[in-house]
């Protein structure tokens, strides 16, 4: 007989293996990770021809400029923390609704000459689509005169390869409409 009880204990199993699932989602430890069971991110590589410690200056110097405009709708940068080889910050969307995370690791290359950057940003809330949002955060940090943005310091000259980015339109990075 199907009672209450046996109902109960069910949906509380039922419950129980959902969470642990959604636990379980796979991490990669070189993003910033949310806790949506599943989101819109972008992974990328990208090789810059200026040392290390120049690029993270001015990816720093962009997340925390008063002067810096993102030229995506207008969002907001902030620095969550920059260490040596590493930057963690974040951008809240122009209508305040929407946060992101955004994880930067820096790595030498050619003994100092140039850098290699492995960049991710990810949706903290339900998403699947994002109009390359994500590709945009971290696009926008380092983007150039000849890309149409404006450096705060250093004019950086760089190629992109995409690792986990499906959603990479770079002309959606300067729109200059207040909503999203
Ligand atoms: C901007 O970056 C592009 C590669 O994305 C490069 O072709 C171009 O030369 C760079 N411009 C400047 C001013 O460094």
């Amino acid at each position: 007989m199907l009672t209450f009880e046996k109902v109960l204990s069910f949906v509380v199993l039922f419950s129980a293996t959902i969470t642990a699932t959604v636990l379980a989602k796979e991490q990669d430890p070189s993003c910033p990770g949310s806790p949506a069971w599943k989101n819109a991110k972008c992974k990328m590589s990208i090789d810059f021809k200026e040392p290390c410690h120049i690029v993270q200056s001015e990816i720093n110097l962009r997340l925390t400029s008063a002067s810096f405009v993102d030229p995506h709708n207008g969002g907001t940068y902030s620095q969550i923390s920059s260490q040596e080889g590493e930057v963690k910050g974040s951008r809240l969307t122009a209508n305040r609704k929407w946060t992101d995370l955004l994880d930067f690791a820096f790595i030498s290359t050619n003994e100092g000459s140039t850098c290699t950057v492995t960049a991710c940003s990810e949706s903290q809330v339900f998403s699947i689509l994002d109009f390359s949002t994500n590709y945009c955060n971290l696009r926008n940090l380092y983007c150039n005169s000849s890309d149409g943005c404006t450096p705060v310091q250093y004019d950086l000259t760089y190629e992109e390869n995409y690792v986990s980015c499906g959603q990479n339109k770079k002309q959606n990075c300067i729109a200059k409409v207040s909503s999203s």
